[in-house]
């Protein structure tokens, strides 16, 4: 049993495409999260130990969203809203970009930095990730610092066992990882949630094919014992929080949790259907984790 809620973070991307439709889908999900919620209560459990949703909507939907989780009344401790991305300074002349403090001010607690389609479409570079790592810890918002550079459909399947192939992935994640955690001290790292995303393994790379769980299990060790432990001390590293991201639903999201080195999902498609996250919230309030 994990001392920690598991994380259940919800990637909207670029949807909906209106301000209604992101509404009516927040609604739907919070209803659908509150029944399960309460059941729970019923029967004498104390959800907020065992989950926390975060939904991470498109910029411009956060302050509509964040009045209607005050409107249905659903706890900060259950249900948070994310940002998809940052930028690095509090304010000034950026044209276009959104500051940790604005999201601050909207209600957000996570921001998830570094995303592989960022990196990809948008050439985000590994030294502007750690800025904005900097800054949303500067601001007190929780980082989801995301690393995962697997692009080749080499990686799929059988051959993903491939010594060779899964040792140069693991240098350049290694990379990603050394480069955005630049100049974060001991206490700081603390605050940041991993996420671990395989490029191909995102549904709209792979159709919906997931990695395997013990793929994504023993990616996250070795970068532990081979990368992050040469930055912190072993006890800090050890209780770092991952999570595992592409094509998670209700038919994997129970092999992912049962790995010890994950401590949550950030599943994309599957969050913009309020049948299938709250399956998985559901999921998650029932097993033993
Ligand atoms: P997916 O997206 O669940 O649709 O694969 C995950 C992500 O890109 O964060």
């Amino acid at each position: 049993m994990r001392h920690q809620p598991i994380l259940l973070i919800g990637n909207w991307k670029m949807n909906p495409e209106s301000l209604k439709k992101a509404a009516a889908l927040f609604e739907a999900e919070i209803r659908a999260l509150a029944r399960l919620f309460s059941e729970a209560r019923e029967i004498g459990g104390v959800p907020e130990k065992r989950l926390k949703v975060v939904i991470c909507p498109p910029f411009p939907y956060l302050f509509s969203l964040n009045e209607i989780r005050s409107r249905l009344r659903i706890s900060e401790d259950l249900l948070a809203l994310g940002a998809q991305d940052v930028f690095y300074e509090a304010q000034g002349a950026y044209t276009g970009e959104v500051s940790p403090l604005m999201l601050k001010d909207l209600g957000v607690e996570y921001v998830l930095i570094g995303h592989s389609e960022r990196r990809r479409i948008l050439k985000e570079t590994d030294e502007l990730i750690n800025k904005k790592l900097h800054a949303t810890l500067q601001a007190g918002l929780a980082p989801v610092f995301l690393v995962g550079d697997e692009t080749s459909p080499a990686y799929h399947g059988s051959l993903i066992s491939e010594q060779a192939e899964q040792e140069r992935e693991l240098l350049r994640i290694s990379k990603q990882i050394q480069k955005g955690l630049k100049g974060i001290n001991a206490a700081s790292v603390q605050k940041i949630i991993f996420g671990y995303e395989p490029v191909w393994a995102i549904s709209s790379f792979s159709g919906g094919k997931s990695a395997e769980s013990s793929y994504a299990q023993s990616m996250v060790a070795r970068l532990k014992q081979e990368v992050l432990s040469k930055l912190y001390d072993i006890d800090i590293v050890e209780k770092l929080l991952f999570i595992y991201g592409g094509s998670v639903d209700t038919s994997n999201i129970q092999s992912f949790l049962a790995e010890k080195n994950l401590h949550g999902v950030l599943p994309g498609s599957a969050s913009l259907r309020p049948e299938e996250l709250s399956g998985m919230a559901e999921i998650i309030l029932q097993g033993n984790f």
